[in-house]
């Protein structure tokens, strides 16, 4: 990982910005409430954190990559936009982060943000099995991500795809999927949409118990 973005971490924000689209959406509608604790799971250069921090000035942020180089360029993001003292952020791994003992936080998070990190977690299911670990009874796991790309022409979905193969991206439509069944288990409530067409979904999923 840290191979890959030792040069992109610089361009990151300016280039992504084309093609990672629903984040803002989805920072938009985020509902966190005063003094909640949100965990972006493979959180990059951090831009949705300071945005979040931002917007949410009474709640607490917490990031966690398994990049350390995107995590030099998170914490000096951080420190520009002024957010420095809410915004933590650790090197670790999606599927085995701990919020307690990076963070020293006495209680499970309320709510996890995956923003373009499970389409190129190859363990996906893993690291989603592990967040039910991470976000307390009642929290939430919200999701953005590439979707099937369905309504949008079969030239632009294999040019995208083409694109994507380079930084190890994939589409993961068994995503949703996933997170039916553990809906039908009992384990929560989802809500999904698309967004532009099938370009990206947004996905959220409400774990259950209080
Ligand atoms: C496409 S970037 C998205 C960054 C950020 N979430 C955003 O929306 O701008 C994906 C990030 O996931 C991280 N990542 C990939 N695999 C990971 C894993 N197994 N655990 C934690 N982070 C991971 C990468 O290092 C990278 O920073």
């Amino acid at each position: 990982m840290d191979r890959m973005y030792r040069a992109q971490r610089h361009i990151y924000d300016l280039t992504r910005k084309y093609y990672l689209l629903g984040r803002d959406t989805l920072i938009a509608e985020l509902p966190v409430k005063i003094g909640e604790t949100l965990c972006e799971v493979g959180c990059g250069t951090a831009r949705n954190l300071a945005l979040l921090a931002k917007r949410n000035p009474g709640a607490s942020f917490y990031g966690v990559d398994a990049s350390t180089e995107m995590l030099k360029t998170a914490t000096t993001n951080m420190a520009q936009a002024g957010v420095g003292d809410r915004v933590s952020l650790a090197v670790a791994l999606a599927q085995n982060f701990d919020g307690g003992a990076l963070f020293g936080l006495q209680r499970k998070f309320d709510r996890l943000l995956f923003s373009y990190s499970l389409s190129m977690i190859d363990e996906w299911e893993a690291a989603l099995e592990h967040a039910f670990t991470q976000v307390r009874p009642g929290g939430f796991i919200h999701i953005v991500d590439f979707g099937d790309q369905a309504g949008l022409p079969s030239w632009f979905k294999s040019l995208l795809k083409g694109w994507l193969d380079q930084f190890h991206v994939r589409f993961r439509p068994e995503i949703r999927l996933w997170f039916e069944a553990q809906q039908r288990a009992g384990r929560g409530r989802m809500t999904y949409r698309e967004h532009m067409r099938g370009y990206a979904y947004l996905l959220t999923f409400e774990v259950s118990g209080s």
